[in-house]
């Protein structure tokens, strides 16, 4: 008896549990082909309804509520898709269908993007590309008439906002040159002549302070960590920051590796050496040409304690160390150190000095990689990353 009944109980457990997975199964199948139904009657394809199905509850009921979209499946698999963003892709994508859906894609998603803006963006982004730019210039330069010009300079990489004024007004006297140039110009303060307009460096910066034709040190500026280089590293016995003294030994240990000397000439000079040198240089040679290649006192690298001026063992001339194997190492390995040769051929007249490929300033090694991988100076790093 109570085996029959055990038996019966289990026969029941099993038929209800049959008829609970069977009612699921009918439900997930009407539910699919409900949405395919859905899907099918606003126009979409059996391809597209498979990767709709593929989407969260919230999102296909989302897309439900518009008409047929020809971009839905490329937004839903573009890298930029949003989900929390589908209803304003579907809406703007479905209004505007003469622009490109992946830039309404990327208008949505910048964290500025302002609804009550649409129309305006829209409408510049019908001849602009850069959908950072028209937001930006919608939202804060709304009124001016050189959208273009303004949505080009904010492309640029270094761009900086506090300098849109000076980038417009250099371009407008400058229409030669591209907006790159602009900006690199102005970042580095070339709208403004050398030695005008200059200001004390700014010394709280510590070890990455500028210097150079706007950036001038007190003629009482003096480091107060200056260690010595001495013996076989320097031809002449001369002081450097202690924060740059051990990256230069280790840089000069890793060229003997290689039979290569690197020897420090001068690093450190007080204000009154700069002064005597520029003043000779001048009388000799009058002030456009001293300031060719030799600093104003006040505005010399050198009083920094953070560069040098290099030679090898057999004290070449500077003028020669181009032509050395140490020129041709440090030219590849300085920035390993965190040294960059400060005043390139290249970059004269941004730096204001014909090139010195003996003179070499310690930034730091991420620093000064980062500036011979992106081949620019240290005024324009300074401008965009420190200042
Ligand atoms: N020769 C470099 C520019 C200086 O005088 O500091
Ligand atoms: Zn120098």
């Amino acid at each position: 008896m109570k085996k029959k009944k055990v038996k019966l109980k289990k026969k029941r457990i099993f038929a209800l549990s049959t008829i609970v997975i069977i009612i699921i199964a009918l439900i997930i199948i009407f539910n699919f082909n409900n949405n395919n139904k859905g899907f099918e009657s606003i126009g979409y394809s059996e391809l597209e309804i498979k990767e709709i199905n593929k989407l969260t509850n919230s999102e296909i009921n989302t897309i439900k509520k518009y008409k047929y979209n020809s971009n839905l499946i490329y937004i839903i698999k573009s890298e930029n898709y949003n989900p929390n963003n589908l209803e304003l892709y579907l809406k703007y994508t479905s209004k505007y269908s003469d622009i490109d859906y992946l830039k309404i894609v990327s208008l949505v998603n910048n964290e500025e993007f302002d609804k009550n803006k649409i129309d305006e963006y829209i409408n510049l982004l019908k001849t602009q590309n850069n959908v950072d730019g028209v937001i930006e210039y919608i939202n804060n330069y709304n009124g001016l008439d050189n959208a273009s010009d303004i949505i080009n300079l904010i492309s640029e990489k270094y761009f900086i906002k506090d300098h849109l004024d000076r980038y417009l007004s250099y371009l407008e006297d400058n229409k030669s040159l591209d907006y790159k140039e602009i900006v690199t110009r102005v970042n580095s303060n070339l709208d403004h002549e050398f030695y005008t307009d200059s200001k004390s460096a700014d010394l709280s910066k510590g070890m990455y302070t500028l210097v150079n034709k706007y950036y001038y040190l007190d003629k009482n500026y003096v480091p107060d960590d200056l260690v010595s280089i001495t013996g076989i590293y320097a031809r002449d016995k001369t002081q450097i920051v202690s924060d740059a003294y051990d990256a230069f030994i280790k840089m000069a240990d890793s060229a003997r590796k290689e039979n290569l000397t690197i020897k420090a000439t001068t690093c450190y000079r007080s204000y009154s050496f700069q002064s005597t040198l520029y003043n000779n240089y001048v009388k000799a040679d009058g002030v456009k040409n001293a300031d060719t290649y030799s600093a104003r006192p006040g505005y010399s690298e050198h009083q920094l304690g953070y560069s040098c001026d290099l030679t090898n063992k057999n004290n070449v001339p500077f003028d020669d160390f181009i032509n050395t194997d140490e020129y041709k190492w440090l030219k590849d390995n300085a920035y390993k150190y965190g040294f960059i040769q400060r005043y390139s051929k290249e970059k004269e007249y941004i730096t204001g000095y014909i090139a010195e490929p003996w003179h070499y300033r310690y930034v730091g090694v991420e620093i000064a990689k980062y500036i011979y991988e992106n081949n620019i100076t240290y005024e324009e790093y300074y401008e965009y990353f420190l200042r």
